[in-house]
């Protein structure tokens, strides 16, 4: 077997040790493409007859083990058979390999995930790097699938059923440390012993990982019933079945198939099939490409920055200031009331608590977040972020006041939510240097980041912006300077069209429920309660100078009685210890089905025409913006994905039947007539 062979593997032997490299043709990542597996499939079968100690499985790459199945390939299934086919050929590779007469070790470095993770447990060892960057799972359901290459069937063995359904079913990673605790590694070393070790597990046979008799009867006939409602319950809580089916696939093929190996690589491969090829996988599936986009555009440039200064301790700025300390920088933040760093610096010490857990990290992060009331890390900064109140004058005043104080290679920043830059650049000598940094809020939940040139702006600055996005693990989306940029744009008529609802009699959580039925992460009224009433209705008078928004009487009214939301207690629902009280009553109960319409309607209706406008590239962008800014229903691929689902001519028609019903508001908007 000659290494010319292949392009997507290498051999090397050594002492009768055959060491595999994965190491896929013109790409920085492994994956498992159709033309991996079929190169593994014929490895393997040669192997198969030969005089071998061992063979040992490892990635040639840098980066990490092997990413998956390519994600790439699930886009050009033409049918669920076919994609059947494709998945049982995967299934066979790894069953040649598991039966393999001679000891398999699998040497995993960086990320091995989803069928990167069942090759590996295809293997009768795991051997990992003992590095904060290797980090297992099967992040299938993300997806909108489950694993397919034998995972559900081989993961629930090795470490029993509750630790492995928790994998697949949340698609979270773990840690070399847990994997280890778990049982799914074999052997956690440092880098220097990987290759030692993995000879000692094939000379001296060592004993691979077995689950304890306890951990084994967890999979048991008269077990499953009982932890399959478990989980499924704790399922409901995060996934719709409608909207999301994977999970509930994944359980039932557990449940039903968990104690026949046979039957149940069979289901996996029928069940994941009919799964790949349905809308909300293709959508999830749309939404990975999406982000993959927008994380290429913050890997463009070169800015280094080690030290960020962030102007104003409120929600926003606290919480970019910490997200910053979250990744590594040094942050000083700025205020003049120490009352509002105090309940900064508290917030930021419940997320470090709970990102990172271990003391001596959190110590650590919390040391580079320093108070700063007097502004003297203004002068050392790589970045400043202004984030005050959304007031033109009194950001035009601050940044009068700082720009003589700053180093001449720094960003400056604003974090205005939907000034134009054009009304605030002009208060400095250089306004060519302000670019807009818009983070959303909760910031480490949120990961968008608008990056917004104005008139004015250097190009040279909105890519320094960029670069300084990607670099703190956000993902940057550049859009045109005008009121409310894109997202907050859009958001707004679904939050106005809310407080309406309200306005007529319709109750709160009833327009809530029709939105989180179609699957937003939280209701519109809600929302506006938590971003505080008073901020929402000061955004819609900045908005309502360009474009005609109508602002509900009841909102002014709220915010007059001093009743604005979540952080008084009152809003449009009642707060008791921060959480809002659920009315017993229905009272103006109306029929979800129109609440949805009208809400999802009024934003479909602006996505149009800003996208008509040019305010975001193009439609793909577009759809970015609004599933990483808002969480818009990922199942639904991003609003203009879900406009192409329904038929942009059927929505259009919706549109004008509504207008009839409650007026201009919905009157179907420029740029109807051009897109496709
Ligand atoms: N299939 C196809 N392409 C993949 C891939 C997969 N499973 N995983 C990663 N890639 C590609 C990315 O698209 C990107 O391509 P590009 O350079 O052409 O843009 C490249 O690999 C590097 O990925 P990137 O995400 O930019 O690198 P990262 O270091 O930030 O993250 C991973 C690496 C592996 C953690 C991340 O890419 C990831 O989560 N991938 C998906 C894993 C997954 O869901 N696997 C199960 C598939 S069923």
């Amino acid at each position: 077997m000659t290494d010319q062979q292949f392009k997507n593997w290498y051999i090397v032997e050594e002492q009768d040790i055959y060491w595999l490299y994965c190491d896929k043709a013109d790409s920085s990542t492994n994956v498992l493409s159709e033309s991996v597996l079929t190169e593994l499939s014929t490895i393997v079968k040669k192997l198969s007859v030969k005089q071998v100690r061992g063979l040992v499985l490892l990635s040639a790459k840098k980066s990490g083990f092997i990413a998956g199945a390519d994600i790439e390939e699930f886009t050009s299934l033409k049918s669920s058979s076919a994609a059947e086919q494709l998945i049982r050929g995967g299934q066979a590779v790894l069953t040649l390999l598991e039966k393999l007469p001679f000891p398999t070790v699998s040497l995993i470095h960086g990320y091995c995930l989803g069928g990167g993770l069942e090759l590996a447990l295809a293997c009768r060892y795991r051997v990992a790097k003992d590095d904060i960057h290797t980090c297992l799972g099967l992040p299938e359901v993300k997806l909108g699938i489950h694993p397919g290459f034998g995972g559900t069937v081989r993961l629930p063995r090795l470490i029993g059923a509750p630790q492995a359904m928790d994998l697949i079913l949340t698609g979270k990673t773990i840690d070399a440390y847990r994997a280890k605790k778990i049982g799914l590694i074999d052997h956690l070393v440092p880098d220097r012993h990987l290759k030692d070790m993995a000879i000692k597990c094939i000379a001296d046979k060592l004993p691979p990982h077995k689950p304890s008799a306890f951990i084994q009867m967890t999979n048991h006939a008269f077990v499953r019933p009982i932890l399959k409602a478990v989980m499924t319950r704790k399922t409901e809580k995060k996934a719709d079945p409608h909207h999301y089916p994977a999970p509930y696939a994944a359980i039932n093929l557990w449940s039903h198939y968990g104690g026949n190996p046979k039957a149940m690589y069979a289901e996996e491969a029928k069940s994941l099939a009919g799964l790949i090829t349905g809308t909300t996988a293709q959508n999830l599936i749309r939404v990975f490409f999406l982000r993959d986009r927008l994380k290429a555009l913050g890997k463009g440039g070169t800015f280094p920055v080690s030290h960020v200064h962030v102007i104003g301790a409120g929600t926003m700025g606290g919480d970019i200031a910490a997200w910053c300390a979250l990744q590594g920088l040094k942050v000083t933040l700025q205020d003049i009331t120490p009352k509002s760093i105090s309940s900064a610096i508290k917030r930021a010490y419940a997320l470090f608590k709970q990102r990172l857990k271990n003391p001596r990290l959190i110590r650590n992060t919390m040391d580079r977040l320093m108070p700063d009331i007097t502004g003297t890390g203004l002068s050392g900064a790589d970045v400043i972020i202004e984030a005050v109140f959304e007031d033109t004058q009194v950001k035009k005043e601050l940044f009068q006041k700082i720009e003589p104080l700053i180093r001449q290679d720094a960003l400056l920043a604003t974090n205005t939510s939907t000034i134009p830059l054009e009304e605030i650049a002009p208060s400095l000598a250089k306004p060519e240097r302000l670019v807009g940094l818009h983070f959303f809020n909760p910031v480490a939940k949120m990961p968008l980041v608008e990056i917004i040139a104005g008139e004015l702006t250097d190009p040279a600055e909105a890519a320094k912006a960029l670069s300084f996005t990607g670099s703190i693990d956000r993902l940057p989306l550049p859009v045109k300077s005008s009121p409310g940029f894109l997202v907050n744009r859009i958001l707004m008529p679904y939050l106005l069209e809310a407080v309406l609802m309200v306005e007529e009699g319709v109750a709160p959580h009833v327009i809530d429920r029709a939105a989180l039925e179609f699957g937003m992460p939280m209701g519109p009224v809600l929302l506006a309660d938590t971003v505080g009433l008073d901020i929402c209705l000061h955004a819609a008078e900045i908005m309502s100078e360009k474009y005609s928004v109508i602002i509900p009487g009841i909102l002014e009214q709220k915010v007059k009685e001093g009743h604005t939301g979540r952080k008084s207690g009152e809003g449009f629902y009642r707060y008791k210890n921060g959480k809002h009280i659920m009315p017993k009553s229905s009272s103006g109960l109306s029929a979800t089905g129109q609440i949805e319409e009208r809400l999802i309607l009024r934003m479909v209706n602006e996505a149009i025409s800003c996208l008509d406008e040019g305010i975001a590239e193009d439609a793909d962008l577009l759809d970015a913006g609004m599933v990483f800014g808002t969480g818009f229903a990922p199942f639904r691929g991003g609003i203009l994905q879900y406009c192409r689902t329904e038929g942009f001519e059927n929505i259009r028609e919706r549109l004008t039947s509504l207008e009839e019903q409650f007026g201009e508001r919905f009157h179907p908007m420029q740029g109807w007539e051009t897109i496709k």
